[in-house]
C-alpha cells in the first residue's frame, strides 16, 4: 500500500472497494476538523480518520460539510503480545493463507468459515484485523482462539506489540484477552457533491 504524508498526517492509498484513500489524523486539535474535512469534502471514496484521546471535543465542535459520519464506535487497542495457547473445540479444521503482506488464519466446520482473522508483522509491530465469528459459531472461544494464534504466528515474525481498531463486540473480546483500549477512533467518508444539470 502507497502511503504519502499530507501536512502532519499520513493519506493510505488503501484502493479496497469501499474506499480509495484514508487520511490518519493522528491526535489532531478540535481546530485542524475543517482541514481534515476538506482531504475527503465531496469525495465518496475518500476517508478521513480521527485517531484521539478524547472525542468529546471533536463532537462539540462544528461539523464540517460535505463529509458524513462513517464510523463512531471504534477503539484503538494495543498490548503486548503473549499467546497463551488458547485451544480450539473439537470439530474445526483450520487453515492458514497468505493475504497479500499479511497471513490469515481460518477456522472451518467442514462447509464453510466459522471464524477467522489477518495480522500483518511491521518491525517488531503486529496489526490484527477482520476478526469475525460466523453468527451461528459465536461464544464457543473461536474468535479467542484465531486472535491467540494470529498472536503467536506475529511473535514467531519478531513482532512485540499488538495493535487493532475494535468495533464494540472485538472490544470485549479483547479486553478479555488482556489488550488495552487507547484511543477513540471517529471515521468521516465525504459525501457526493450533488449535480445540478
Ligand atoms: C466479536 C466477535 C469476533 C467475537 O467472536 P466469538 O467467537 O463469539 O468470541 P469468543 O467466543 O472467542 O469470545 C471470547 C470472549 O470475548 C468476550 N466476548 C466476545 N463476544 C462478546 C460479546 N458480544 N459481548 C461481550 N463479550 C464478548 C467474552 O469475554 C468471551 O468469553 P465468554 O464467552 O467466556 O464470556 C464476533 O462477535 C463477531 O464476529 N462480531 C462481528 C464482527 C466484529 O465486530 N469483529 C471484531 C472486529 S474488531
Amino acid at each position: 500500500m502507497r502511503v504519502e504524508q499530507r501536512g502532519e498526517w499520513p493519506l493510505l492509498h488503501v484502493r479496497s472497494a469501499s474506499r480509495a484513500t484514508e487520511l490518519i489524523a493522528i491526535d489532531p486539535d478540535p481546530d485542524d476538523l475543517p482541514a481534515i474535512a476538506a482531504h475527503v469534502a465531496d469525495d465518496p471514496r475518500a476517508m478521513a480518520t480521527l485517531v484521539t484521546p478524547d472525542l468529546a471535543p471533536f463532537l462539540a465542535a462544528p461539523f464540517p460539510g460535505g463529509v458524513r459520519v462513517d464510523r463512531a464506535d471504534e477503539t484503538f487497542m494495543s498490548t503486548r503480545l503473549s499467546p497463551q495457547g488458547l485451544p480450539l473445540l473439537p470439530g474445526y479444521r483450520t487453515r492458514w493463507s497468505p493475504d497479500g503482506h499479511r497471513m490469515r488464519y481460518s477456522v472451518e466446520d467442514g462447509r464453510s468459515v466459522a471464524a477467522e482473522g489477518v495480522v500483518g508483522v511491521w518491525g517488531d509491530v503486529a496489526v490484527l484485523d477482520g476478526i469475525e465469528t460466523s453468527s451461528r459459531h459465536r461464544r464457543r472461544g473461536l474468535a479467542a482462539h484465531v486472535t491467540d494464534t494470529l498472536t503467536a504466528w506475529a511473535v514467531s515474525e519478531g513482532a512485540a506489540t499488538g495493535v487493532l481498531a475494535a468495533s464494540p463486540q472485538g472490544r470485549d473480546l479483547y479486553v478479555s484477552l488482556g489488550w488495552q483500549p487507547r484511543l477513540a477512533m471517529w471515521s468521516w467518508m465525504g459525501i457526493a457533491r450533488k449535480s445540478h444539470i
